[in-house]
């Protein structure tokens, strides 16, 4: 379905020079309305300046919509509370995918086509050979997923419907393969293959953790756990990786060079890397005793250190995702009769004295996403450097939901930001017998 034009329900007024302009206000369904700025530079021969977009939309979109004030997260209208308690991945998936919910047997059937694709090509198994058994997992992901277009020439023609249609769900089913290939590299066991019986979190776990010599009995909690935490990550509006995603798609890029730049934005600490960056500053702070140390050295201008799961671009309230993710942190921990966990305590008493602290209370930063999505995978042995892979497995339906809707909305053209530009003013060349003297 296309989406309709733009249409202006107001008009502000820019005076600039003697000169005044109008520039249409365009409202959504819901939250801020846009200042149409598509004709700003022709009119008055200004840019906008707003490095982080902080007050820039960048596109439109029916996929997600959040409320950073009051704490609300939808896919496609529906709040995220209900469909971790009460959907999975999978319909999830769906439902960012097409717009709706599924019927039963629509479900059944996106089931079976992505268990159709979670094998990848054979070959696929020689890049991993090429990387250092200790390389991070993201890197490798980065490489093999941008490797995939050279498998699929049949799923390249982005103008294609149909083509497009078929490379999303390749990129939905393969992730999952390919990061329990990476992890499986990393300790020198066999890669395991896919099994269709198995749900999609199932075959997560059991590709991660099963070998030929042991069968490996699937826990029913972490199966759910990870289900609950791939729908909580698997899309956010035009975050850094997503925005990288429509950036390189804009250029016509085909969808697996799209995504494996997703993963590479998406690997950075203050981005999806920052899981793994909590679970690294919970072990440098160590003990509870050194909080009031670390709540310092983040409030100090001058020490780069921040802490890691807390503060968000647009949640100023808590993060809907971080309070589900909260309830399951204790849930997996207490199956896993690690109540007294340590982690989870020195965890906790960070959250109560950050929260209590006046500097984070004043500049409204809370936990979010990943304060706890790293405490419930160590819980459940994943490695610390898996845990961002998690993240792209899920984001990737988000991404390849918001590249698809990019790509036929009529609106999208090549992404071209422009600049301020603060450098040097025109200056003729300077032969090099002339420099020394130009210099002194
Ligand atoms: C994700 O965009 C998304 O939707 C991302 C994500 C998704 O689902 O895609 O939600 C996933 O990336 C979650 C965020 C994970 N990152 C972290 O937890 C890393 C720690 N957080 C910070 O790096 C930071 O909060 C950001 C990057 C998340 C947000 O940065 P902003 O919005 O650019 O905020 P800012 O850097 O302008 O900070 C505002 C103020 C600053 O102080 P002042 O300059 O105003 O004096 O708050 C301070 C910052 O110094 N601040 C922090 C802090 N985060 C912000 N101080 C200490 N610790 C922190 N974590």
């Amino acid at each position: 379905m296309t989406m309709a034009a733009l249409k202006a329900q107001n008009v502000a007024q820019l005076s600039y020079q003697g000169k005044t302009i109008d520039l249409p206000v365009c409202f959504g369904t819901d939250g801020p309305g846009v200042l149409d700025l598509q004709g700003l530079y022709s009119a008055t021969g200004l840019f906008t300046f707003d490095p982080g977009y902080t007050s820039t939309a960048s596109c439109r979109s029916e996929i997600t919509y959040i409320d950073g004030a009051k704490g609300i997260l939808l896919y496609r209208g529906y709040p995220i509370q209900q469909l971790a308690e009460k959907s999975d991945f999978m319909e999830v998936a769906y439902l960012l995918l097409y717009g709706d919910l599924p019927t039963s047997v629509q479900k059944d059937e996106f089931i079976q086509t992505i268990n159709n694709h979670t094998l990848v090509h054979e070959q696929v198994s020689s890049f991993f050979r090429g990387f250092r058994r200790d390389a991070h997992p993201m890197a490798i992901m980065v490489g093999v997923v941008g490797a995939l277009s050279s498998f699929y020439h049949d799923s390249l023609d982005i103008q294609d419907p149909a083509q497009r249609h078929i490379a999303a769900l390749r990129l939905i089913a393969k992730m999952p393969t390919l990061a329990g290939m990476a992890y499986k590299y990393s300790i020198g066991q066999p890669f395991v293959y896919p099994q269709s019986h198995l749900s999609y979190s199932e075959n997560f776990l059991n590709m991660m953790f099963s070998t030929p010599t042991t069968p490996y009995v699937i826990n029913p909690l972490w199966a759910k756990a990870i289900d609950r935490i791939l729908i909580l990550h698997a899309d956010h509006e035009q975050n850094a990786s997503t925005s990288t995603i429509r950036l390189a798609g804009s250029s016509g890029a085909n969808p697996f060079a799209c995504i494996a730049a997703g993963i590479a934005a998406l690997w950075g600490p203050a981005h999806g890397g920052a899981n793994e960056a909590v679970l690294g500053m919970l072990e440098e702070i160590g003990h509870v005793d050194r909080i009031p140390e670390f709540i310092g050295r983040a409030k100090d201008k001058n020490d780069p250190f921040r802490l890691m799961g807390f503060g968000h671009r647009v949640y100023k309230s808590y993060d809907p995702r971080a309070s589900v993710l909260r309830e399951t942190c204790y849930e997996i921990l207490g199956e896993a009769g690690v109540k007294d966990n340590q982690m989870l305590q020195l965890a906790m008493e960070l959250e109560r004295i950050a929260m209590a602290d006046e500097y984070f209370i004043e500049k409204k930063l809370y936990p979010n996403v990943d304060f706890y999505s790293g405490i419930i995978f160590k819980a459940m042995g994943i490695p610390v450097t898996m845990f961002t892979v998690l993240f792209a497995i899920a984001r990737t339906v988000g991404w390849i939901s918001q590249w698809k809707e990019m790509i036929a909305d009529p609106m999208q053209k090549i992404g071209r930001p422009r600049q301020l530009y603060v450098g040097k003013a025109y200056r003729d060349f300077i032969p090099m017998e002339k420099r020394l003297e130009e210099s002194q």
